[in-house]
């Protein structure tokens, strides 16, 4: 069997980004009276923009115009935009630089596989773009996560089947999506809800590349 790809979930994975959609997300809410819980704001990691704004909508009971609808996500994403204003490779998430390093000089292909529209962005800002083979985000795909195209599309650029990539993921819908095209699932964090994953780890510091030797 060929080496492992890897594929690396943005917000919440590489970047410290999660608090930043959640503090645009909540402020957005307000203006229309919504008070968006943490508890609610869980069920949106990993979904594309306009995913959760169809969501927030619904327990809010909100209902909005196809124009308000555009206007508020360009709302929401100008308040994060400007929350981004300070990013920089400090905001990377411990450890997971150095698992991506180790594993390119084992040459290992390094995949990216991300909802957010801002990802190449936010890689540059991080500076580290260069380290990825492939990306993938959300102005590449139809269907967001929990739906597996991203994923997909991710293993074919890189040339390896799917049961032959390891998915790294902080949320349910990105470990679900790899979930459903047999991929190796590595949930990133605490949360419950990453119990469907093949394995929970806390953060980077518990994994080894030689965990994944096949
Ligand atoms: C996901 C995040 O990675 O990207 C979600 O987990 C976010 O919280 C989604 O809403 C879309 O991101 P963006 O940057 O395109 O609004
Ligand atoms: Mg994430």
């Amino acid at each position: 069997m060929s080496l492992p790809t890897f594929i690396f979930d943005l917000d919440g994975v590489i970047a410290s980004t999660e608090k930043f959609h959640y503090s645009a997300w909540r402020e957005t809410c307000l203006s229309f009276g919504y008070d968006l819980t943490a508890e609610k704001n869980d069920y949106l990691k990993g979904i594309s923009r306009t995913a959760s704004l169809k969501l927030i909508l619904g327990w809010s009971n909100t209902e909005i115009s196809n124009e308000k609808f555009e206007e508020v996500l360009r709302d929401k994403n100008e308040l994060y935009l400007n929350l981004l204003i300070n990013l920089n490779s400090d905001d990377i998430i411990l450890g997971v630089d150095t698992f991506i390093i180790t594993a390119k000089e084992k040459n290992h292909k390094i995949a990216l596989c991300s909802s957010s529209k801002n990802a190449k962005f936010i890689l540059e800002k991080l500076d580290i773009i260069k380290l990825f083979d492939v990306i993938v985000d959300g102005n590449d795909v139809e269907k967001s996560k929990p739906n597996p195209e991203g994923f997909s599309l991710a293993a074919k650029l890189s040339n390896t089947n799917s049961e032959n990539c390891v998915v790294f993921e902080d949320s349910e819908a990105g470990v679900s999506a790899a979930n459903q095209i047999d991929m190796y699932t590595v949930g990133i964090g605490t949360s419950e809800k990453l119990n469907i994953a093949n394995r929970v780890c806390e953060n980077f510091k518990e994994i080894r590349l030689k965990d994944f030797k096949i």
